[in-house]
């Protein structure tokens, strides 16, 4: 079967080298893809027609969707009744990433655990709610922002600040919630579904800000591991009845076309697990980690969604931890240079991974040309292991003023 994934970044490609691995599959290609992907196709991810053409061309049957932004805009919608399976939820469902009031109100219909929140009418609306709260609050805007338009705050001034920045941004009608401050591990969970079952991937711990420590701005993820050593057998229970299942009765009774990923963006705190945010689409840098991890056959997965044999699946992992280290430009997430040569992935060890992010190839040489530039993935018996790894293998690529956190996995020895 031929195959096309839509998207350009880490995550993309290692879908890309996943479903390469399947008995099932023969081309695939990626749109538009990067400077690592040896089948990356110029096509705009929002070019509908434009990627249908290349469907009908290369005789693509099945497509799957990586980024929200084109799910958002409906590209399922676009490909349904065409006779190209497509993998990503139609755009009723993915609302439930494009919209935060809308994920609210779908979490308390559906009674799926999550902090309480306040859709906001007015400035003096806000006002009055972040002084209910005494500042510890988070803002959120309504609508996609790739990662920006959420303010954490812990004091008065910082949410009054974070209020007035975002009339700024966003205009004098901007359309936002603000929920309570939830304390806690937060921790990732991505599920495959058909809409009616769910088979979840193991759980994995996103870094999203720049810097060590959990400092500095947030940014699209510096790196990733999996599994979690404080996600037990019980917690896992207890997401799955507070927040899995429940989302997925929402799901149905909302008659979503519903099939593609579920990400759960959970917090673990003093009173139980709690919802953060629904994605819906597979994590990145998550799925750089997720998918070394997952034994099973992705395509054969996939696949299983759309002839109701998902539920019988069983899904195999391997043993070891994976940890990914994602080196960025300097200056990430703010300015960058692009176009700067790439050297030294070659000398990483067998074993590591490197999937391209943030990359183009150029006059035969692969340069940067984006913040997240390339994905470093080793694997081992130990989370210490794994960390030890990946790092000696991150120093080998260079290029100008590359950067990247130094403590990717450490955070969550601080739990215990
Ligand atoms: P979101 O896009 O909703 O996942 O928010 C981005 C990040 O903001 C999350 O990964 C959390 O680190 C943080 N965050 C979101 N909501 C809350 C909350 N209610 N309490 C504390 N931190 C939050
Ligand atoms: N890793 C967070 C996200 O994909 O949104």
């Amino acid at each position: 079967m031929n195959i096309a994934v839509i998207g350009s970044g880490g995550r993309e490609h290692a879908l890309y080298w996943k479903l390469s691995q399947s008995p099932h599959a023969d081309d695939i290609y990626v749109l538009p893809g990067n400077g690592g992907i040896e089948k990356s196709v110029d096509i705009d991810v929002h070019d509908f027609e434009g990627i249908e053409k290349f469907c009908r061309e290369k005789n693509i049957e099945l497509v799957v969707v990586g980024p929200e932004n084109p799910l958002a805009a409906g590209i399922t919608d676009y490909f349904n009744g065409k006779g190209i399976k497509i993998f990503g939820p139609d755009k009723a469902g993915a609302t439930l990433e494009g919209s935060k009031v809308f994920a609210k109100e779908f979490m308390q219909k559906y009674g799926v655990a999550t902090a309480g929140y306040h859709t906001i009418s007015s400035p003096e609306h806000a006002q009055e709610v972040v002084s209910r709260y005494n500042g510890c609050c988070v803002l959120k805007y309504d609508g996609l922002a790739a990662g920006k338009g959420v303010y954490v705050c812990n004091s008065i001034e910082e949410a009054r600040n974070a209020v007035a920045d975002i009339y700024s941004v966003y205009g004098d009608n901007a359309s936002f919630i603000i929920e309570e401050l939830l304390v806690g591990d937060e921790i990732s969970i991505i599920g495959i579904t058909d809409g009616s079952s769910i088979k979840l991937l193991s759980p994995s711990q996103d870094h999203k800000q720049l810097l060590d420590n959990d400092e500095g701005p947030n940014t699209g993820g510096m790196g990733a591991f999996t599994p979690v050593p404080f996600a037990d057998e019980k917690l896992l229970a207890t997401i799955d009845e507070k927040i899995v299942s429940p989302t997925l009765q929402g799901i149905q009774a909302e008659k979503f076309s519903f099939i593609g990923v579920v990400y759960f963006g959970i917090m673990i705190t003093s009173d139980g697990p709690k919802l953060l945010e629904y994605n819906v689409r597979f994590g990145d840098p998550e799925t750089e980690v997720l998918l070394p991890a997952l034994k099973s056959d992705l395509l054969q997965l996939f696949l299983s969604c759309f002839d109701n044999t998902l539920s019988l699946q069983k899904l195999q992992f391997n043993t070891n931890y994976f940890v990914d280290v994602v080196l960025t430009a300097g200056g990430y997430p703010n300015k960058y240079s692009r176009g700067d040569k790439i050297s030294g992935t070659g000398l990483v060890t067998d074993g590591t991974l490197v999937f391209h992010a943030g990359t183009s190839l150029q006059d035969g040489s692969v340069v940067t040309n984006g913040g997240r530039v390339l994905n470093i993935v080793s694997a081992g018996a130990t989370l210490d292991e794994a960390i030890r790894k990946v790092y000696d293998e991150c120093v080998k690529v260079e290029f100008k003023d590359c950067f990247f956190r130094k403590d990717i996995g450490r955070r969550v020895q601080h739990i215990k």
